[in-house]
């Protein structure tokens, strides 16, 4: 039986290329990374084919590195302009391969890219140059996707058993693997900012002991628990219940820890 080929597609930053390595050791396959292959056929890095041949010259290359890609018996790794040019997008709908889309929102993708200072297409655009690329490209990524796979905050072995998943499951419950993925989102999203909370209690614990104030303040709590369920109280999937419910778990932590600190 010869080796399906995956396609990993998405933005700049999305991670193909960790993602792709530990997917393709993971299943014991080969690797491709379109990037790495351009840059083998141009005889220089990437940043240079942009700034001494131009953008299209490196979409040429782009196009006829792709065609070899999605011959490939194992995992690709695309670059983030892979659909860009409508001749890519057939080739990658008639390529027969599996493709997954790793997805992250526009803000985290800026988030991830910002510390980075390799990639052209970062360096050249304007802010909102760099927004309307993302809104193109995102419709493009799904039109060709057979899987699109949320990728916030996940660290790559998360990802990667994610889309093994995904792969392995018939085409009934890959609906229901993406909700899943988006609602493991939302749960790693959730814990950071519940971290971030209990650094602040940190904080105001400092701020308590410096001025001799007491832990519990109950006049204010009750006033907040008051107000977010004024203004939750019309949110169909907010109930009353899980506010309060919520809040006592949170308010328990903080106490606790303020306490710890403060003796
Ligand atoms: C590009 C993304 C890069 C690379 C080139 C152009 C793009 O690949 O192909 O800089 O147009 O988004 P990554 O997505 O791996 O960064």
């Amino acid at each position: 039986m010869t080796t399906p080929t995956i396609i990993l597609i998405g933005f700049m930053g999305a991670g193909k290329t960790l993602v792709g390595q530990t997917l393709a050791q993971k299943r014991d396959v080969g690797f491709f990374d379109v990037d790495h292959e351009i840059e083998k056929a141009a005889n220089k890095t990437i940043p240079n084919i942009f700034s001494e041949d131009g953008e299209a010259a490196f979409r040429d290359i782009e196009t006829q590195v792709l065609q070899q890609a999605v011959r490939f018996p194992g995992i690709v790794a695309t670059g983030g302009g892979s659909v860009d040019r409508p001749e890519n997008v057939a080739i990658l709908k008639q390529s027969g391969a599996t493709i997954i889309y790793l997805y992250g929102p526009l803000e985290d993708t800026i988030k991830r890219l910002l510390p980075e200072k390799q990639r052209p297409l970062l360096n050249q655009k304007s802010t909102l140059a760099f927004f309307e690329l993302w809104q193109k490209r995102d419709p493009l990524y799904r039109s060709v996707a057979d899987y699109v796979v949320e990728i916030v905050d996940k660290p790559a072995a998360t990802i990667v058993n994610e889309i093994i998943n995904t792969i392995d499951a018939d085409v009934a419950t890959k609906d229901l693997l993406y909700l899943r993925s988006q609602i493991d989102t939302v749960d790693r999203k959730l814990i950071n900012l519940i971290a971030k909370r209990m650094q602040l209690v940190d904080e105001v614990a400092d701020y308590k002991k410096s001025y001799h104030m007491p832990v519990v303040q109950k006049d204010r709590m009750n006033q907040m628990r008051a107000a977010l369920k004024n203004e939750f109280s019309t949110h169909s999937h907010v109930e009353e219940q899980m506010i309060d419910e919520l809040l006592n778990l949170l308010l328990k932590m903080s106490i606790e820890r303020e306490r710890e600190q403060l003796e």
